[in-house]
């Protein structure tokens, strides 16, 4: 065990934790934050996606010893109050059916916008390949994506 401090949202946040723990078990089993989601635990679903220093990663392949003091954010931190526009445009477009991807889903859109604010549909295509959605909500997500950029 160690303990590591880091950047959550904008808080510092200790940890005593194995170093090799996922930062997915940080964040749901140390800190209670339970809006990023287990799905695969191989970095092939996309559920478990979170910002490091704005750069969208799967938080279940990543050790909580390699995050040193980089920026994490997660859905919990992306606003104050639920109204990033890639959050705005999801609900517009009423994407959500199951809901269990989401979390993920908007991670990555965010994470895209962040470095990308005009992206084409390939761009779109390309930075949520990795994210699955078992209920298929795809074509929404891109629309959504695209009323965000123009939103933001
Ligand atoms: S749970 Fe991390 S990619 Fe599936
Ligand atoms: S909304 Fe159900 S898995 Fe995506």
């Amino acid at each position: 065990m160690a303990v590591f401090t880091l950047n959550i949202n904008g808080q510092k946040k200790e940890v005593d934790v194995d170093p090799g723990t996922p930062m997915l078990w940080v964040l749901r089993d140390h800190l209670k934050l339970l809006g990023t989601k287990f799905g695969c635990g191989i970095a092939q679903c996309g559920a478990c996606t979170i910002h490091l220093n704005g750069t969208a990663v799967r938080s279940c392949s990543l050790p909580v010893s390699s995050v040193g003091e980089d920026k994490v954010t997660t859905i919990e931190g992306l606003s104050e109050k639920g109204d990033h526009p890639v959050q705005k445009a999801w609900i517009e477009h009423d994407i959500p059916q199951c809901g269990y991807c989401q979390a993920g889903q908007i991670m990555s859109a965010s994470a895209l916008l962040l470095n990308n604010s005009n992206p084409s549909d390939k761009d779109i295509e390309s930075a949520m390949n990795g994210n699955i959605c078992r209920c298929g909500t795809y074509t929404r997500i891109k629309s959504a994506i695209k009323t965000a950029a123009k939103t933001q």
